[in-house]
């Protein structure tokens, strides 16, 4: 046995191996299931026991030989065929840019032009109590202004509901933090409404809200012409329109001027020339109370904007819906607006 094993390593070492078939049919002969290392180790068992050292030794020799053999050509050899990879006179693949969505682009720039005042951002959940979106804010149970927001109860619990408004997080932020208070809240809000091209029932809003001592409605409108000036640019006009909300008294809408030069300008600030941008005022006295801030000392301002709207405005967008429907058709428009 040990002279067929010698045999068989003399001819490996004669053999050269040049094409990938020859090295294929070399594996199967010496390698296969059935080729002459299975045979030869499974005569391994009848080899007398004297002889098992050095026969044992010569068989992983003839092993080693074999796989060396085949290793030699694989490597010399790469049987892999030419692919397009390795052409590098293609042009390259071209890498599609993403994009921001339309509404984080106008939701950053709001938020940046807020920091630059000194406002810092604030958060709150998306789920909230009758308390923090409600009570707190001054809407007494039962009172129909609670039916300016048609709101999604929880319902397991109808204490909890998706916020309806970023108004809740005024109350989170003045719960836990001292004045002076200057915050900036981004966020997702929630109103049980038809959808339609005008209204969903998912969007968002950004809410200010700044206290201190002797805060004064001068200060409001002061801050808001400033943000309009920025955002809308320099020459921008704003008004402001007497209004009602729970939480604010005085309470205000801001507006600003669009200009009535065309048709479009006439459908979208409904013939007057003026959009309606916000909703805003001075914090109502039970509010702060509600919210553990002395109102004999301290006062501020509150203001609320919607975010799909303005972006509306700014991109000329007509439909609400498309902001949702993850269209890239619609999603590529803004590659590198921001
Ligand atoms: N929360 C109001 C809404 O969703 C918007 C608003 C109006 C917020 C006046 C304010 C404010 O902070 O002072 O319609």
């Amino acid at each position: 046995m040990l002279e067929t094993i010698e045999k068989h390593i003399r001819t490996i070492e004669q053999t050269t191996l040049s094409t990938p078939e020859a090295a294929e049919e070399f594996r199967i002969q010496y390698l296969g299931k059935k080729g002459i290392l299975t045979a030869l180790f499974g005569e391994f068992k009848t080899v007398p026991n004297e002889e098992k050292k050095a026969v044992g030794q010569a068989l992983n020799a003839l092993k080693t030989a074999a796989e060396a053999a085949l290793a030699s050509v694989q490597t010399a050899s790469p049987t892999k065929k030419k692919g397009p990879s390795e052409d590098y006179s293609r042009p390259g693949y071209s890498i599609l840019p993403g994009a921001h969505h339309p509404i984080s682009i106008v939701r950053n720039e709001i938020v940046s032009i807020f920091e630059r005042m000194g406002f810092a951002v604030a958060q709150g959940p998306e789920m909230e109590d009758d308390w923090h979106n409600f009570s707190a804010l001054n809407f007494p149970p039962e009172h129909p202004a609670r039916d300016m927001q048609d709101t999604f109860f929880l319902a397991k619990d109808p204490d909890w509901a998706l916020r309806t408004h970023t108004s809740s997080v005024q109350v989170r932020t003045m719960e836990t933090q001292k004045p002076p208070i200057r915050i900036i809240a981004p966020g997702r809000v929630f109103r049980n409404e038809a959808i339609s091209s005008r209204s969903h029932c998912v969007f968002h809003q950004v809410e200010g809200l700044y206290i201190d001592q002797n805060v004064s409605f001068a200060d409001l409108k002061q801050t808001l012409l400033e943000f309009a000036r920025a955002f809308f640019g320099e020459k921008t006009e704003i008004r402001l329109r007497p209004s009602y909300f729970p939480f604010t008294e005085p309470s205000a809408e801001m507006d600003i001027w669009w200009g009535l030069e065309n048709e479009v300008d006439h459908r979208m600030t409904k013939g007057t020339g003026w959009l309606e941008i916000m909703g805003c005022g001075m914090v109502d006295p039970a509010v702060l109370s509600s919210c553990g801030i002395d109102p004999s000392t301290y006062s501020g301002y509150a203001f609320g904007m919607g975010i799909e709207r303005i972006a509306m405005q700014r991109f000329q967008i007509p439909d609400i819906r498309a902001f949702y429907e993850n269209d890239l058709r619609f999603l590529r428009n803004f590659t590198g607006a921001l």
